[in-house]
């Protein structure tokens, strides 16, 4: 909520244990993809965040049936409606995700992306490529997009960048296709794998799960399935990292070690230790932290979403850390947060230079969610107090982040202005 605020006393350990839930990136793609049936889609052992309550808004406005039942969503309906409501999607990025099954479904669709700019920082152009490969007529609107399509038909496609968003966007329109479908250059992150299956439990036929090709042979119908998402490798990357900065031993319960394997090489050290275990994974640390060079790149080179807690902690590094982030141009803006917290740290175009710093607490600003979790992070640690306001941003990706943390011990609690 807008009126809120974390307050943040730094200097605890973290001991425990928690449950990662399911990525919020495979449940968002999910509850686009569910909209390929009207049978019943089940999406167990989801968060109560701000993004998945939001796409499921977009559901209902959809006239679709989407509910919750404990923490798993039940979503169904036939798709009728075809116009993606103006004030969700312009608030959402992830509604991009419904252009392929909606198009495939109705036949049409249509695409707010308020502002014009917003298109330009924010491209879908491999999306839109992808789409008229598969036969869609695509037109600019001053405010948006929309595409036509009678009967995708399959082709082959070749991203010029293995995009997330339009991996999956591009695999959920090709599963009811004509035919086959090639994507070449595909991402390969756990959560388009996660997706995939999903979509095979629904009947679909894709070759090349988790590879560069994805090859999709077109079926006639989809029926209802259940799926347990893969846990979020982001939230679980974060309490990771919070524990290597302040110390302590957390148990992380269903985190799948592998996927986080580029960041672990970097962070494990005679300082902090990971020990892998049948329900999950161990991680143990003195609250020492080794600097380091690394650059953020798509799976399964080290998440960019990490990129900014990850530099957090490097600020207590005994020496230079150099944090590279090659996926979005824009990805430092939460760095003048944490240089009036005393974080040390100087960017030089897409590279993050960080020295040993002090941190100590003081009133900082949420600007975006990853950001404004390594605010949190960096508040863990940082002597005094730390106030982090633009707290609805965090809300986004991370279920109430002050239980997460006192849950472990830190000392962290929810105000209001
Ligand atoms: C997804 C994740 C996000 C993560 C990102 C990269 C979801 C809901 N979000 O976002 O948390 O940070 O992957 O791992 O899953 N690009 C283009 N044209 C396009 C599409 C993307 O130029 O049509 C560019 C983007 O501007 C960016 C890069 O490609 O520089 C990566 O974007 P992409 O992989 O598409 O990220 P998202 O799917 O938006």
């Amino acid at each position: 909520m807008k009126n809120e605020y974390l307050e943040i006393i730094g200097g605890n350990g973290l001991f425990g244990k928690t449950e990662v839930y399911s990525a919020k990136n495979a449940v968002l793609p999910m509850l686009a993809g569910a909209m390929l049936t009207s049978e019943q889609v089940t999406i167990k052992n989801c968060p109560h965040i701000s993004d998945i309550q939001n796409m499921c808004r977009i559901r209902d406005l959809l006239s679709l049936e989407t509910h919750w039942n404990g923490r798993d969503i039940v979503a169904g309906g036939k798709l009728v409606e075809n116009h993606i409501p103006e004030s969700l999607s312009g608030a959402m990025r992830s509604s991009v995700f419904m252009l392929g099954p909606i198009l495939s479904i109705t036949g049409e669709v249509k695409l707010h992306t308020p502002g014009g700019c917003k298109i330009g920082s924010r491209p879908i152009d491999i999306h839109l490529q992808g789409l008229e490969k598969l036969g869609a007529k695509i037109t600019p609107l001053n405010d948006g997009v929309l595409c036509r399509a009678d009967k995708l038909v399959g082709n082959e496609i070749v991203l010029r960048y293995p995009s997330v968003g339009a991996t999956e966007n591009l695999i959920m329109s090709a599963v009811l296709a004509k035919g086959n479908t090639t994507i070449i250059g595909t991402a390969r992150e756990p959560e388009v794998v996660s997706l995939c299956r999903l979509l095979v439990a629904m009947g679909a036929k894709i070759e090349g799960i988790g590879t560069s090709v994805v090859k999709i042979k077109g079926v006639e119908g989809l029926s209802g399935a259940t799926i347990t998402p893969v846990a979020d490798r982001i939230v679980a990357g974060t309490i990771i990292l919070a524990t290597a900065l302040v110390g302590g031993r957390v148990t992380l319960i269903g985190c799948n070690p592998e996927h986080l394997g580029a960041m672990m090489t970097k962070l494990v050290s005679k300082h902090f230790l990971a020990i892998d275990d049948s329900c999950g994974m161990t991680v143990e640390g003195d609250g020492v932290v080794e600097p380091m060079e690394i650059a953020s790149g798509p799976y399964p080179k080290f998440p960019t979403d990490l990129q900014p807690i990850l530099t957090a902690i490097l600020t207590y590094a005994n020496g230079r850390s150099v944090v590279e982030e090659k996926v979005f141009e824009n990805r430092f803006s939460y760095v003048s947060e944490l240089t009036k917290m005393g974080g040390k740290i100087a960017v030089e175009k897409d590279k993050a230079i960080v020295d040993k710093s002090e941190l100590f607490g003081a009133e900082v600003t949420a600007e975006d969610l990853r950001g404004g979790a390594g605010l949190v992070v960096a508040g863990l640690k940082a002597v005094g107090v730390t106030k982090v306001k633009g707290v609805e941003h965090i809300d986004r990706g991370y279920e109430k982040i002050e239980y997460l943390f006192s849950s472990l011990g830190a000392k962290i609690t929810r105000k209001k202005f």
